[in-house]
């Protein structure tokens, strides 16, 4: 049985006073949660109160990008060391706002992907299809795409120390989730594709679901077979949603 994994991405939003009281309220309303992962990844700035606020606690934090190289003059840029340096676990790579509105492709993903395996992060890949994908029904081929970028430059072994996002671009911010079985049909055909080249890896690795995932509809989700947890946005910033959406990932 893989551990689920249930990890917040609060995206643009924070600030020092209501941060505060978000992740003590997190750390309360999951005490005890053993047997599943927990974390938030939370804009650069906040890294340090995240890290001295859930140091000694289960919930870990992470980052939402990072950049491909190491250091040097690249202004704006944050390095995955530096991510190393203020306790982050993970670091989201391939979001598909980073994509869409910074024009990451699928090889620089690759080397974020790489960036961050080698500083010990562990990456977080999200993968997913547009609405005019998916009516082109060519949502199988875009994902498979992602996921090949990716292991053409690791290798299948990578994606072990890795956890995968499926996240439909057209259920993100959108309210509109992907049904259960709609999600579960694309994170089959993700898993068996990497059986395809690795059983060990295909029944370890992580695939969550991400996509307007909120309280009332997560344990229906985390209840498919081959969703192992989600990534959170417009609920990880309410507590009493989150936390019941770490709930239904322990159920
Ligand atoms: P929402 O949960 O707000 O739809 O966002 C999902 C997402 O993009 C998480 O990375």
């Amino acid at each position: 049985m893989r551990p689920k994994l249930v990890a917040g991405n609060w995206k643009m939003h924070g600030g020092t006073i209501q941060n505060r009281e978000l992740l003590a309220a997190i750390v309360a309303g999951t005490e005890g949660l053993s047997g599943i992962g927990l974390t938030v990844c939370v804009p650069y700035p906040y890294l340090s109160q995240a890290q001295s606020v859930l140091q000694h606690t289960a919930v870990s934090w992470g980052a939402q990008n990072l950049s491909q190289h190491d250091k040097g003059a690249y202004t704006g840029e944050v390095s995955a060391a530096m991510l190393t340096d203020f306790g982050c676990r993970y670091v989201i790579v391939g979001h598909s706002e980073r994509r869409a509105l910074y024009g990451e492709d699928n090889h620089t993903v690759a080397l974020k992907f790489k960036a961050a395996q080698t500083a010990g992060l562990i990456p977080v890949l999200c993968i997913g299809e547009t609405l005019d994908q998916r009516a082109a029904a060519v949502t199988e081929q875009v994902v498979a795409e992602q996921l090949d970028t990716v292991i053409d430059l690791m290798g299948i072994d990578a994606l072990a120390e890795s956890v995968l996002a499926y996240e439909p671009v057209w259920a993100i911010g959108t309210g509109k989730t992907a049904t259960p079985q709609q999600a579960q049909d694309v994170h089959g055909f993700i898993r068996s594709r990497i059986a395809a080249n690795s059983r060990g890896v295909a029944n370890e690795l992580q695939i969550l679901y991400g996509g307007s995932v909120k309280a009332n509809n997560a344990a229906e989700l985390f209840a498919m077979p081959d969703i192992d947890g989600g990534l959170i946005g417009g609920a990880s910033l309410v507590a009493d949603e989150f936390i019941t959406i770490c709930r239904a990932a322990k159920n």
